[in-house]
């Protein structure tokens, strides 16, 4: 399936569009299988979309008490740091919403980095593979973003997590950061039905081109390396992000997305 591309006036528009989505793709889920499965970015472009979320108008559409939320990556700090992608989501989301406690699978950032992978590896396998009885952790939307360097999750340009083939998950020292990472890998990330990459601001539209024109070289530009199995890819852009890149033909007069 083609990677689509959507584009929108400002933040916002982009945060409305992306709340809208997921909330038909857990309408769906919920309706087909009884649950629905979501794995959250981390970073600050998809805090609007959790905050919209968390809003009474969503709560018809998405059954929190059959949702369960994974993270695909976290910051190897404890989950009270201001740096916690779990932190930012409870803030914005998940204290907002009716989400069982057990239902929410957060990294446990606060332990040795490889313990917390193996860890996180081992609670996703039980959860997909024995409780789903599903080879693969099929998510039934991944979020993501992407920094300025290309990078996706924890997955940063030259690092050997890049090549991980088999692992769910994985701990690494980012040497750019000076810090601990624990990330899903391309293997997880790619399982999923649906996966939607949030993109925002002009700091981002000269990568933003390179990975859309360049040949695919997810070492330098990790997030080339998303490309779902067997599911959707939808690219959520603001006009900012989307400034260095040529119009698409159903780009409407105004900015916005035609139907
Ligand atoms: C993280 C994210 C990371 C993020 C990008 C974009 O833990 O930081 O997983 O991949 O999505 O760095 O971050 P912004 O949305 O803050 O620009």
């Amino acid at each position: 399936m083609a990677p689509q591309t959507r584009i929108y006036n400002n933040t916002g528009t982009l945060a409305r569009a992306a709340a809208e989505r997921i909330a038909l793709i857990a309408e769906h889920a919920l309706s087909a299988r009884g649950r629905f499965t979501i794995c959250l970015a981390g970073g600050s472009t998809p805090l609007s979309t959790y905050e919209i979320l968390a809003l009474p108008e969503y709560g018809s559409m998405i059954d929190w008490n059959q949702t369960h939320v994974f993270f695909g990556d976290e910051r190897c700090v404890p989950p009270t740091d201001r740096e916690s992608n779990y932190r930012a989501a409870r803030e914005t989301l998940l204290s907002h919403v009716p989400v069982p406690l057990g239902n929410i699978h957060r990294i446990h950032g606060e332990i040795d980095p490889s313990a917390a992978a193996e860890n996180y590896e081992r609670e996703m396998r039980d959860f997909f593979q024995k409780r789903l009885n599903q080879a693969k952790p099929r998510f039934d939307v991944v979020l993501l973003g992407m920094g300025a360097d290309g990078h996706t999750a924890s997955l940063f340009p030259g690092t050997p997590i890049l090549r991980e083939k088999e692992k769910w998950v994985a701990a690494h020292r980012v040497e750019k950061l000076g810090a601990w990472r624990v990330s899903m890998t391309f293997p997880a990330l790619n399982a999923a039905a649906n996966i939607l990459v949030l993109v925002s601001g002009k700091d981002k539209a000269e990568t933003l081109a390179r990975v859309f024109n360049d040949p695919p070289r997810p070492d330098f530009l990790p997030v080339q390396g998303i490309k779902p199995e067997d599911g959707s890819l939808i690219w959520l852009l603001d006009e900012a992000a989307h400034s260095k890149l040529e119009p698409p033909p159903s780009l409407g007069q105004d900015g916005g997305q035609l139907p």
